[in-house]
């Protein structure tokens, strides 16, 4: 344990294409000595791409040093990669699809130090897919983690602020942080809640910067214009990377420290 007492976990915002993948390479390393971060999470679900992840994309970002990815509503983009994720329990699927459906939702891991991190992936209901109750089904799953760890970081994948900020005062006092992901735009919100939990809206992309959300600017701006389907390419530009680093009583669980990290 770090200290003995605390540990450093960092989340890493929805990682978008090549562009994405390549700032994660090159900062990532750097960012885990000056933090001395011992659980790397990312966000996937728009690594291929731009839309899902596949078996390629993965193991690159496994090599890249992440433990563990989570996922959100662009899980299934990549058809082919439906048995990888069902089978790689270091890549979960929102929690709260229904019984049934392939993957995981949440999963306890050692840390590099050997403590236990629990980690949830789940998704909002507002303005997304109809899923199950993401309240209900994370208070479930949560007593279940707390058998074993009381270390928890929560993605809550989600687009309403509304819901993410009444999610984490929900949950607050009961896990480590809740990371808001899913709309690309970093919140300046980051802070310990009041019963000891980390919390910030959504923690951004790591992606293209001179986009619409990671995407190029002139398809975006074309389909608002005409409504017509069509087809949004990640451009080859210079990347943002968007991450939180959270600092974790290893003992209680609850969050000492959240700092927002935005680096270009
Ligand atoms: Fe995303
Ligand atoms: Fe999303």
């Amino acid at each position: 344990m770090q200290n003995n007492e605390t540990l450093n976990v960092i989340f890493i915002g929805d990682i978008v294409g090549k562009s994405g993948r390549q700032s994660v390479k090159v900062l990532l390393p750097r960012l885990i000595e000056q933090h001395k971060i011992e659980f790397v999470i990312a966000n996937g679900e728009n690594a291929a791409g731009g839309f899902g992840i596949t078996e390629n994309v993965a193991q690159e970002l496994f090599s890249y040093g992440i433990d563990l990815i989570t996922t959100g509503n662009h899980i299934w983009d990549k058809k082919e990669a439906i048995p990888y994720i069902a089978k790689e329990s270091r890549i979960l699927r929102p929690l709260n699809y229904p019984s049934g459906v392939p993957g995981t939702g949440s999963i306890v891991i050692p840390t590099r130090k050997k403590n236990l991190i629990g980690i949830l992936n789940v998704c909002g209901r507002v303005f997304m897919n109809l899923l199950e109750c993401p309240f209900r089904t994370t208070k479930e799953e949560i007593k279940k983690i707390k058998e074993q760890t009381n270390i928890i970081f929560i993605d809550f994948h989600a687009e309403a602020t509304s819901e993410k900020m009444a999610f984490a005062h929900y949950f607050d006092g009961h896990v480590s942080a809740i990371i808001g992901t899913h709309t690309h735009v970093q919140t300046a919100d980051e802070k310990i809640l009041p019963k000891g939990t980390a919390y910030i809206t959504d923690v951004g992309m790591t992606g293209p910067e001179d986009s619409v959300i990671g995407f190029k600017k002139d398809e975006v701006i074309e389909k608002f214009l005409d409504q017509m389907p069509k087809k949004f390419d990640v451009p080859s530009i210079s990347s943002i990377l968007s991450a939180v680093v959270v600092e974790v009583d290893s003992f209680s669980g609850l969050a000492k420290n959240i700092k927002r990290i935005s680096l270009r």
